[in-house]
């Protein structure tokens, strides 16, 4: 398609918001929460927030810049810069993960529909003791047919968003409500660190414990780094190809950055005091962040209301995010193969929702797909969040690095971020650390991960 009929951001703080859109979601709240618990706290976060900085960023400014100067989907985007190479595969595997990502992540969401029905139907208002929270939980994620349902429910409202193309649905919705879901973290944050006990989930969360250290630590927090700012599978060469051409990229970038992690830091912020006052397990694994926050809102004045809300707001959240893995795929087969936005925001929803049903039947309803089932210790969900999550994303931020910085090169990458008359500080330590920091540290730890084993 030609890059007039395109459409674009229709500013740069539009971009800002539906690139922070992607970014936050249930990888914050969710997987960021669970992931620490299990990998120890402080020593996890401490990791994290080392990823972010050293390959977060400047893996993010490598996908921008391509879709910059491209204004094409992943697949597009390297034929256009590498005609008549393997290049375009590294795209073919980002609209592979963007697939793999959101047949599980579809299914959380769900989850967070379910919690929003109890919260207006009054079920949330109930639960005042942690065993009746996992009672609850239990019942929204083993039952096959309400599984199911409620990853429909989230596809399609994904698709009907989609549809509507960039700016028309995309924009309007992170726009509004993500500034009111940050607001809400911070009061959750306050009140579940104010909690008897819960300074120890501070400390849990911040200090950390050298002992904890080992390889599937490092991986699952370069993972999180990763999936958690959207890149490794070429969103943001999608999103980077609706910039504005004069409009500052690079510190577009840094400020989603920031936010994101911010985001994170406060979902931890929450979850943890609330886990270590009601005593529970901080390795509660996916269902983690379910369990733990309908005591909060147990603890709360108003408790009913503000556990609805949040509910809807992490499930628009959820859905800014979405959009954007679907927006990956869709744009894919809109750009590459000439379909209608329309067709292909249905039928691949539908597919996807046909790769999530294993995921959704993992949780209780069918124990062979369970954790020690079939799979070994993993569940079918958590095998495709550390497939897709983590591996697959690590592959594809190593191959962009090796792109940017060896095939195409750093000179033209940096026009594309400055473009606009947008000078960018620490130019050569970005090129370093995209042509060998990067690459090198990712494979080295992808290498004794295979080595070793310990794939977890
Ligand atoms: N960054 C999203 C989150 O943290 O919830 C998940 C995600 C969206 C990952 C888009 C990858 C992606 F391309």
């Amino acid at each position: 398609m030609a890059s007039s009929d395109r459409g674009q951001w229709s500013s740069r703080f539009g971009f800002i918001l539906a690139a922070a859109g992607s970014a936050i979601g249930l990888g914050n709240i969710w997987r960021f929460p669970y992931s620490a618990g299990e990998g120890g706290g402080g020593i996890f976060v401490l990791l994290y927030l080392f990823f972010v900085i050293a390959i977060g960023i400047p893996v993010q400014f490598a996908e921008l810049s391509v879709g910059r100067t491209t204004k094409r989907n992943p697949v597009g985007a390297f034929k256009a810069l590498a005609p008549k190479s393997l290049w375009p595969i590294v795209g073919g595997l980002g609209v592979l993960t963007g697939f793999g990502i959101l047949a599980f992540y579809s299914v959380i969401a769900g989850w967070t529909v379910g919690y929003l029905y109890q919260g207006i139907s009054g079920g949330l208002a109930s639960i005042t003791t942690g065993e009746q929270s996992v009672d609850l939980f239990t019942q929204i994620t083993t039952d096959p047919l309400i599984a199911i349902g409620l990853t429909a429910v989230f596809l399609v409202l994904t698709v009907l968003v989609v549809r509507g193309g960039v700016s028309g649905g995309i924009e309007r919705i992170a726009k509004v409500l993500m500034p009111v879901l940050f607001a809400l973290l911070v009061v959750l944050a306050i009140t579940a660190m104010t909690l008897p006990g819960g300074m120890d989930g501070v400390a849990y969360l911040f200090a950390p414990d050298f002992s904890e250290l080992s390889l599937p630590v490092v991986m699952s927090a370069l993972g999180q780094a990763l999936f958690s700012l959207s890149l490794g599978m070429g969103a943001m060469i999608t999103y980077g190809s609706y910039f504005p051409d004069d409009a500052n990229l690079w510190q577009s970038g840094v400020l989603v950055g920031i936010c994101d992690t911010v985001i994170a830091i406060l979902a931890g912020l929450i979850i943890f005091p609330a886990l270590f006052s009601q005593g529970m397990d901080p390795q509660g694994g996916p269902g983690l962040v379910f369990v733990t926050l309908p005591t909060i809102f147990s603890a709360m004045p108003a408790g009913q209301i503000v556990g609805t809300a949040f509910y809807f707001l992490l499930a628009i959240a959820a859905l800014t995010s979405t959009i954007s893995l679907l927006e990956v795929v869709v744009c894919y087969f809109v750009d590459e193969r000439g379909w209608s936005r329309t067709m292909a925001a249905w039928v691949l929803g539908g597919v996807c929702l046909v790769l999530a049903v294993p995921s959704a039947l993992s949780q209780g309803a069918v124990p062979a797909l369970g954790a020690n089932g079939i799979f070994g210790a993993w569940d079918f969900l958590t095998l495709n969040n550390n497939i897709w999550g983590n591996y697959s994303l690590s592959i594809g931020a190593i191959m962009i690095c090796l792109f940017v910085g060896w095939k195409w090169g750093i000179p033209k990458a940096m026009e594309a971020l400055e473009l606009g008359n947008h000078p960018m500080p620490a130019t050569s330590l970005w090129g370093f650390l995209v042509k060998f920091v990067c690459p090198i540290a990712v494979f080295i730890v992808l290498v004794f991960i295979i080595v070793s084993g310990q794939y977890f």
